[in-house]
């Protein structure tokens, strides 16, 4: 068996009118996924689709100084996903249009993380229990930014018992 009969041949994925072209994507992790991190996935992991950590939609909302810090992204690294969690549609609205005006290629949605600080927030995988304000949440992100998005889901599982995230597209 040569190493040519191994290789397996992945097609891009399309999200909205940003093709992806090697469909592995890096999934957001927190402390983790900064710049460098992204870089290095990028480029030696061949991963087509890289995202930040989680970052707060009230913290862009009250301009808190730190969180602006975690807008560490540039366009080399397109296409990306800036990932948002809050609870309240208008305030994920306004965060979604502040990192898209700062380069964002998508913008994802967290609804996948159980916890307590997120949980607080009313926004990740508590999202799914309340699916009007889930969808409200993404309605108004819809509503506000013109490039395509994501929802990044828990399975199942809850907090003791969690399995891998699942990505929606919108
Ligand atoms: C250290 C760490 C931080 C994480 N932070 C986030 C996060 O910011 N946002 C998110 O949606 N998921 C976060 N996750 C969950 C991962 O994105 C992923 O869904 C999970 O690790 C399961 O993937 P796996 O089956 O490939 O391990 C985090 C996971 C780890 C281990």
């Amino acid at each position: 068996m040569t190493a040519d009969s191994t290789r397996i041949e992945l097609k891009p994925l399309k999200i909205g009118n940003i093709t992806i072209e090697t469909p592995l994507t890096l999934a957001p992790m927190a402390g983790q996924t900064n710049r460098a991190f992204r870089v290095l996935c990028r480029e030696i992991g061949d991963c087509g689709l890289v995202c930040t950590e989680l970052i707060s939609s009230k913290a862009i909302h009250y301009r808190n100084a730190k969180t602006f810090k975690m807008f560490d992204w540039s366009p080399d690294e397109s296409p990306f996903a800036v990932q948002l969690f809050g609870g309240e549609p208008d305030v994920m609205a306004e965060a979604a249009r502040i990192v898209v005006d700062h380069g964002a290629n998508i913008v994802d949605i967290n609804m996948g993380c159980w916890v307590p600080k997120v949980a607080r927030s009313g926004g990740g995988a508590v999202l799914l229990k309340d699916v009007c304000t889930a969808t409200a949440v993404v309605e108004a992100v819809v509503k506000t930014v013109e490039g395509p998005g994501t929802v990044k889901v828990a399975a199942g599982g809850g907090q003791k018992n969690p399995t891998p995230g699942h990505v929606l597209a919108f």
